[in-house]
């Protein structure tokens, strides 16, 4: 008989609104919104902004940047990710927030999840993996969804099972 497992769900813990989250959070989110204005989405239209912060209070961003040949633009999230890599290469990224500004109502047809929640693309999700695995220190990761609830998931293992990673390959050996 073939044994199956369960598929563990994604756990996060739900806030109703910004007034939930720390201080420190709220103000992650609010440079958020206002970096997400340095976009340069001209392609998609599709303005995202993104803040870290560090482990010592540095707070970092980032914003889209969109290409004329489209397969070179870069998400928001890798854009914060990389920024904090070549200014701060010591020093883990201990939160992730990501907004945009348009939400979309969730809708069952074109398959969006809960509440039309904007989240990390799967190339962002594994470069955020390698910051966790680099500083071996988990990531919070805020996402919103279009009512303005927030997402907080500890690790984004809990958006990436099953990962791919530096110890599968054997440059230690
Ligand atoms: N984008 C991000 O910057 N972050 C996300 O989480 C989702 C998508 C960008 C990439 C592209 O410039 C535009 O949004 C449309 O996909």
């Amino acid at each position: 008989m073939i044994k199956k497992k369960r598929v563990q769900k994604e756990k996060y813990i739900k806030y109703k609104s910004l007034d939930q989250l720390e201080d420190i959070e709220k103000k992650l989110f609010t440079i958020a919104f206002d970096k997400m204005e340095n976009a340069y989405a001209p392609y998609s239209n599709f303005h995202v902004g993104s803040t870290l912060l560090l482990e010592d209070g540095t707070i970092v961003s980032g914003s889209n940047q969109e290409n004329a040949s489209y397969g070179l633009s870069m998400c928001a999230e890798r854009v914060a990710l990389f920024n904090a890599g070549a200014n701060y290469p010591d020093i883990p990224v201990k939160k992730l927030v990501v907004v945009t500004k348009n939400y979309k109502k969730a809708d069952k047809k074109n398959n969006t999840h809960e509440n039309c929640i904007l989240a990390p693309c799967g190339a962002c999700r594994q470069v955020i993996m390698e910051y966790e695995n680099r500083f071996n220190s988990d990531i919070e990761i805020f996402l919103m969804d279009s009512k303005g609830s927030i997402y907080k998931f500890e690790t984004v293992k809990q958006l990436l099972p099953f990962a791919f990673g530096g110890y599968f390959l054997n440059y230690n050996q």
